[in-house]
């Protein structure tokens, strides 16, 4: 079984999700963050509207929530990571939630699917009742 890498964490900011323009601000941190650490222009956008759609979802399914922005380390790889939490009412069916076209709203139902394809890594992990946590990640030059 291969050993599993450690990740390191060398910065970590957060931002509250409380309206629209916090996901302006957010996607314009991580844009500059990425371009900073050399991340592509196309990933940086990748990331970026990732970053978008699960901010988008805090405030949409989950009334507010925040957002983390982490710079980190694994091995030689350096990278990306943001963690959107909020204690909004989870998701019942994750299977379906990620689903692409589903939607519980009048949304298209793209976001969860969508940020899962634009990312390097996916996590989603929620409890109905008790809020909802999706964890991305993307490398520099991967
Ligand atoms: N943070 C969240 N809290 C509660 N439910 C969520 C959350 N994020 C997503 N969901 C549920 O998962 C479904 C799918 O989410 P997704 O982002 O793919 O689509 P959408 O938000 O409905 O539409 P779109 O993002 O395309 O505008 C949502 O309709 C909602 O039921
Ligand atoms: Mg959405």
């Amino acid at each position: 079984m291969p050993i599993p890498a450690t990740i390191e964490v060398l910065t970590s900011e957060t931002f509250a999700i409380l309206e629209g323009s916090h996901v302006i601000q957010l996607t314009g941190q991580i844009r500059q963050q990425a371009s900073q650490m050399g991340m592509s222009l196309l990933d940086q956008t990748k990331l970026s509207t990732a970053a978008s759609e699960l901010a988008r979802n805090i405030l949409v399914h989950g009334g507010e929530g925040k957002a983390q922005l982490e710079c980190i380390r694994s091995n030689s790889k350096i990278g990306i990571r943001l963690l959107f939490s909020d204690r909004g009412p989870g998701i019942a069916n994750v299977e379906q939630a990620m689903q692409p076209g589903f939607s519980t709203g009048i949304g298209m139902g793209l976001g969860l699917s969508g940020a899962k394809q634009l990312a390097d890594e996916f996590h989603l992990t929620s409890v109905v009742g008790e809020g909802t946590t999706v964890t991305i990640l993307k490398w520099v030059n991967d």
